[in-house]
């Protein structure tokens, strides 16, 4: 069934992007094809967003920022990642190690973490950033050369995961870019749901066959009629980065809950979101490329391969409480303003931070050990049993 959802009120986009669109497209539609006319939704997000060259995070896009399709945390106030240095430079007090990050868009998070990581004395000796589009590796080289030339020679950029890796490793808003399969809860049995060709990509279910996906969906307890995500890749990144951990913490940030309150009866729709030009709207398959798919992160199915794994759940909580618990007012009450960030710029950038009504509520943060002990500051005030 397709969905016509866009409407007249999403801005058109130049001739170029919508070609751009529509090599995409095709080499989907191609794909589908030679799959027999149906690929799952996981399939078609993985392509959407990361098809080598066209995808929406590794070609030309603005994406993030006022140019670009929607706004993150480190975007918002140069004292999110300050804040979240703090935690960092404990963490690294006690592991010793470097910094890697995960996905670091437009590197403006890297440039706060390092800045106020030098203003700790906690420096590590390499900061790396390993992020899946080169495009956006390139625009996060320009931002540090040009806001942390001092620092720039610390930073990193490797093709691949280190085989050992001590320190912290930080994600923020990647865990709900990770391609997820849409599973149907009918009447008559548990469906995924696919995409095929009719004149365009269009919604189309199989019966879902055992096996993990299977499984997962069985384990969130749903009952029909109801449609949702599972993440197999989230939490698949979660092992592999506990495999080349040997001492530290994983801080994950991003929107999402706990298992329970995820399928809960009332969210029947799931949370599947396309943002094209800041406007939120529910049609994944309109101008592929050209817009972002994210859908919110379960925290218990991270949890749960942390500690499959061997890690420690250190703590959870939201963004709003992790904030505050590391000092982000004595931050914004010592950040000086100046002529491009006013007081005012900088105190409504915390606020919406911190906003239940914006993001401090939905917003978590998680972290998972190996081998440190003891209380983290950023966790004081967490609530570790909204996991279960
Ligand atoms: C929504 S953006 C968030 C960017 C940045 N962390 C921020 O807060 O502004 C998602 C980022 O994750 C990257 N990414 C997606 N999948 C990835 C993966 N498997 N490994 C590393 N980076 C990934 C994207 O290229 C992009 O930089």
């Amino acid at each position: 069934m397709p969905t016509t959802l866009h409407g007249p009120d999403l801005p058109e986009p130049s001739e170029d992007a919508r070609r751009h669109s529509d090599r995409l497209s095709e080499a989907i539609r191609k794909e589908i094809d030679s799959a027999g006319g149906w690929i799952g939704f996981a399939r078609f997000m993985d392509l959407a967003l990361y098809a080598p060259a066209q995808g929406y995070y590794v070609a030309g896009a603005a994406k993030i920022g006022a140019e670009g399709d929607f706004v993150t945390a480190p975007e918002i106030s140069p004292l999110f990642g300050a804040t979240l240095a703090r935690q960092i430079a404990e963490i690294l007090g006690r592991s010793g190690g470097e910094v890697l990050e995960l996905g670091a868009g437009s590197g403006v998070l890297a440039t706060d973490v390092l800045r106020e990581l030098r203003n700790l004395d906690s420096l590590p000796q390499r900061y790396l950033i390993l992020d899946i589009s080169p495009q956006l590796a390139r625009r996060q080289q320009l931002t540090i050369e040009q806001r942390l030339p001092g620092l720039a020679t610390r930073i990193e950029w490797p093709t691949a995961l280190p085989e050992d890796f001590e320190g912290v490793v930080i994600a923020n808003e990647v865990l709900d870019a990770l391609p997820v399969h849409l599973i149907a809860w009918r009447q008559d049995g548990l469906f995924e749901r696919g995409v095929s060709w009719e004149n365009g990509l269009v919604w189309s279910e199989r019966p879902l066959p055992p096996g993990a996906l299977r499984d997962a969906a069985e384990a969130t307890g749903v009952e029909a009629e109801y449609i949702s995500e599972i993440s197999l890749a989230a939490p698949a990144l979660v092992r592999t980065l506990s495999d080349v951990l040997r001492k530290g913490a994983l801080l994950l940030i991003d929107y999402g809950f706990g298992r329970r309150e995820y399928y809960h009866p009332q969210r029947c729709q799931g949370t599947l979101m396309s943002h094209y030009r800041h406007r939120a709207h529910d049609d994944p398959f309109f101008l592929p490329g050209l817009q972002d798919l994210t859908a919110h992160v379960d925290f218990t199915a991270i949890a749960e391969a942390g500690i499959d794994a061997g890690l420690k759940v250190l703590g959870y909580a939201t963004q709003a409480q992790f904030l505050i618990n590391s000092g982000i007012t004595q931050l914004l009450e010592q950040h000086p303003a100046d002529a491009t960030l006013s007081r005012f710029t900088l105190t409504a950038g915390v606020q919406r931070l911190l906003s239940p009504a914006e993001m401090g509520e939905l917003f978590k943060v998680i972290a998972l050990g190996r081998g440190i002990d003891g209380p983290l500051i950023g966790f004081s005030s967490g609530d570790k049993s909204r996991l279960l």
